[in-house]
């Protein structure tokens, strides 16, 4: 679709999209005090695809997010994107080389409008007021809220909320984009509608995805790989239907769902 089109093509060369073919963590811990959050985990996001990330509450999926993305450094191991080593690097540097996530509380600009806040991640960002207006418009068009571009934040309905988060995450086209649990607090039915939207992401951004999502089917159907955390360890690693399959995963984790 042209908008489509333009969203691909038209970036700007200050910005032009990082080609890192993959996300990846090494043997990463992450320790608060006595707890260990996350231990030795290894895991690899990779362009074109959603991978899937899931596990009970409690199993670490939110804080090895938080180091794929800058905000949490890991005790050992270490995060790559493509070849780079990204030790020490900011959620800001992250972010300029093209690794965007959103948080599991939704964090817009409640009193500006709806285009104000996507506009204002992308001048952040250092796109100039005018490419980073016409980008925001263009991108509201593809999620289908242009028709609300002037409406104040704080006052849109929940679904779409959680629209705006993603554009935002999405203006300047990055390689990698995290979602933590995008869907939470939706209906069945709003959930699919908005994980089939997010399946729609690679082949149009060019652009790798990791979902965090507590519903099963959703997962199931749109992942082509999923990791399962619990208790901050890897349980199980491989196809939808090989996690199915897999005794101990639905011992840990499916089990729990029925
Ligand atoms: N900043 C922190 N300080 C201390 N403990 C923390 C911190 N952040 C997370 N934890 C702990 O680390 C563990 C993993 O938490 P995390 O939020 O990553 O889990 P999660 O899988 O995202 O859970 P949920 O499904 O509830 O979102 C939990 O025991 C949590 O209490
Ligand atoms: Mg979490």
């Amino acid at each position: 679709m042209q908008s489509d089109e333009t969203l691909l093509h038209d970036r700007p060369g200050l910005l032009a999209q990082p080609q890192a073919a993959e996300l990846k963590a090494e043997n990463v811990v992450v320790r608060f005090g006595g707890l260990a959050a996350i231990s030795e985990v290894s895991l690899t996001v990779r362009r074109h695809e959603v991978f899937g990330l899931i596990g009970p509450n409690g199993a670490g999926k939110t804080t090895l997010v938080n180091c794929l993305t800058g905000f949490q450094a890991p005790t050992s191991g270490r995060i790559l994107l493509g070849r780079e080593q990204t030790t020490g690097w900011s959620p800001d540097k992250f972010r300029k080389n093209g690794v965007a996530r959103t948080f599991q509380a939704g964090r817009l600009f409640r009193e500006m409008t709806v285009l104000e806040n996507v506009e204002a991640t992308a001048v952040g960002l250092g796109l100039g007021r005018r490419a980073a207006a016409e980008r925001a418009m263009a991108m509201l068009d593809w999620i289908r809220l242009a028709a609300q571009a002037n409406r104040i934040a704080g006052t849109l309905a929940y679904t779409d909320e959680r629209r705006v988060g993603i554009a935002r995450a999405l203006i300047l086209s990055p390689a990698f984009l995290l979602l933590d649990e995008p869907a939470a607090g939706m209906s069945d039915g709003e959930c699919e509608d908005l994980v089939e939207w997010v399946a729609t992401i690679p082949q149009r951004f060019d652009c790798g995805v990791l979902l965090i999502e507590h519903n099963m089917r959703v997962i199931m159907d749109v992942c082509a790989r999923i990791h399962v955390l619990d208790g901050g360890r890897s349980l199980a690693e491989g196809s939808p239907r090989e996690i199915q399959e897999n005794p101990a995963v639905m011992a840990a984790y499916l089990g729990m769902e029925a």
